[in-house]
């Protein structure tokens, strides 16, 4: 156990050059932690609060490090997190902002791992882990809040649900992206990329998943094991509260329409992985499609049936968590730090999912930067699943950490 007794926080850019904050603390030992907070564009209404960088920093300045500098030990994570929300003092993180909650609670545990001469991911929980390394989800088409004018939905994912090992999910993935952007060409397509790294082509969702199939299938021959498709619809954004529909350019569906919509796409496509299908409020709908696909093939080795994951309806809290397992609501947990501010908050929302039997999938965010605390804590907790995109050096930061982690252990 050791002492924190100096902490830093700075301005850096973020993948979209935006500011973010970055953290460091020592101990009293000579351990450092060092971490960056990430950044969503298509936020969840029930999210911990990010501030404009400038902001949080001058607040978590005068608020939380001269409590981190009271007598807090780094390798006490609950005690460096409680200090955060006491210096906080509301429920969102408003005060200090989220953004350098989550840099100082995730550059303690780096500073206490640096202590104890671990990797993160052992200090964070390596030793009851099992020897599954988490498949990584990969983002190689999207639109949505990530990219203008291209496809409603915001991601459509590879998931490499037979790779015999992270290094290779991630391979693949990259090689999918990479057959993608080909196939676009075939079709005279142009695509830019969007925030995550995913090829933004101005083309219809059933388009996108026509190329995506085509381009899993090949490179699932190519590497020989099995590879399905995933979606993050992130409908929150697509839905109009106010004409109670979902948005689609000049179109428009009712949330029952909606629903039907999906669960048709579940079934025609063998989807595997689908996150935020409804809007973020939509706790009896999720309960609806996940009792009509979320326990009918197609199964694989990470479970039956096919995901159905709240990352918007459930913004990594375990209030919220716990009334979607009340309603039936969902199978599966999108897990972002800071969207809870700390983590603890991370870790007891895949402590009560995994009571449930939910599957925890931790997650990147749109704006990123060259942190790769998420691969630990994915490998920390056992998650079946990292979402952090397929390439750009913000995303393969991570999935290089994951594959050092895997040649490693
Ligand atoms: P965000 O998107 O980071 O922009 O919120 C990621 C997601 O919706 O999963
Ligand atoms: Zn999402």
């Amino acid at each position: 156990m050791t002492l924190v007794t100096d902490v830093v926080l700075r301005r850096v850019l973020d993948s979209r050059g935006n500011p973010t904050v970055e953290a460091d603390i020592r101990t009293e030992s000579g351990g450092l932690g060092r971490a960056c907070a990430p950044s969503g564009a298509s936020t969840g209404g029930f999210e911990a609060v990010e501030l404009p960088a400038r902001e949080a920093i001058a607040a978590a300045r005068e608020h939380a490090v001269p409590r981190l500098l009271d007598g807090v030990y780094v390798g006490d994570q609950r005690s460096v997190d409680r200090a955060l929300r006491a210096a906080d003092g509301t429920d969102d993180f408003s005060r200090i902002g989220a953004n350098s909650a989550v840099a100082l609670s995730m550059a303690a545990a780096h500073a206490a791992a640096d202590v104890l001469g671990a990797p993160l991911f052992q200090h964070l929980g390596g030793a009851f882990r099992g020897d599954e390394a988490p498949v990584p989800l990969g983002n190689v088409i999207g639109g949505g809040e990530h990219a203008a004018d291209a496809t409603d939905f915001q991601e459509f994912l590879a998931v490499p649900v037979g790779a015999p090992s992270a290094e290779a999910a991630a391979f693949a993935n990259a090689a999918v992206h990479d057959a993608v952007g080909d196939l676009l060409a075939d079709r005279g397509i142009a695509a830019g990329k969007g925030d995550e790294g995913a090829w933004a082509p101005a083309i219809a969702d059933s388009e996108a998943l026509a190329v995506l199939a085509e381009a899993v299938d090949s490179v699932a021959a190519d590497v020989g094991f099995e590879m399905r498709m995933g979606l993050d619809i992130a409908a929150t954004e697509l839905y109009d509260e106010t004409a109670g529909v979902y948005r689609y350019g000049d179109t428009a569906r009712s949330p029952d329409e909606q629903l039907a919509h999906v669960a048709e796409l579940i079934e025609t496509h063998d989807l595997v992985y689908v996150e935020d299908p409804l809007t973020e409020t939509e706790f009896a709908g999720f309960a609806t499609l996940t009792e009509r696909v979320g326990g009918q093939p197609p199964a694989t080795a990470q479970h039956d049936g096919t995901l159905l994951c709240g990352d918007d309806l459930f913004v990594t809290s375990v209030e919220r968590l716990t009334r979607g397992i009340e309603a039936g609501a969902a199978n599966s947990i999108l897990v972002k730090p800071n969207q809870v501010g700390t983590l603890t908050g991370a870790f007891d929302a895949i402590e009560r999912a995994r009571t449930a039997g939910y599957r925890p999938v931790v997650s990147h965010r749109s704006g990123e930067t060259e942190d790769t605390t998420i691969a630990h804590l994915a490998v920390a907790t056992g998650a079946p699943y990292l979402k952090t995109g397929t390439v750009g050096g913000e995303r393969t930061a991570k999935l290089n950490e994951l594959i050092r982690i895997e040649h490693n252990a």
